[in-house]
């Protein structure tokens, strides 16, 4: 039997792009693409589709969330510095009606206070942070467990 396999939508916000440049003891040295790079490794271990989003625009990460219903199953999302603020961004996740991961690269709850407060934490199954990487890694196997697994090609 064919079957589907769930499909996770991971979208990166602004300044992630700019990942490799940023100060590594937050961020470590990957560039954005060898970070997708060992997500969609970890997607294939976990038997899931992955797609990938990048915009520095807040209102093109919106579109894309109002976009997403029917086209993904689940989403992984670190919106950067949207996070602490973007109640656009907020209210457009809440829209999509998906399960969804909020990932940071960084620890940053041990960092300046405003990075602790999200608008988006109570919307999300889980919040992943300052585990770098492997943080990807971790919301995908929460999503899998959530979606329940459906593998195949
Ligand atoms: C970040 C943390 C944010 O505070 C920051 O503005 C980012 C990246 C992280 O991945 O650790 O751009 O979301």
């Amino acid at each position: 039997m064919n079957v589907v396999r769930r499909r996770v939508e991971v979208m990166h916000g602004v300044n992630l792009d700019q990942l490799g440049r940023r100060d590594p003891t937050h961020y470590g040295t990957l560039t954005l693409a060898e970070l997708e790079r060992q997500i969609s490794a970890a997607a294939e271990e976990l038997d899931l589709g992955v797609r990938f989003f990048h915009t520095n625009h807040e209102g093109e990460f919106v579109e894309h969330l109002h976009r997403l219903a029917g086209l993904a199953d689940a989403i992984v999302l670190n919106p950067g510095a949207w996070t602490h603020y973007s109640y656009a961004i907020r209210d457009a996740l809440e829209l999509t009606g998906l399960p969804a991961v909020e990932v940071h690269l960084s620890d940053v709850d041990a960092r300046e206070p405003w990075r602790r407060q999200s608008v988006i934490t109570e919307l999300c199954l889980a919040r992943v942070a300052g585990k770098g990487p492997e943080g990807y890694r971790d919301a995908l196997e929460r999503l899998r467990a959530e979606l329940g697994f459906v593998g195949g090609a």
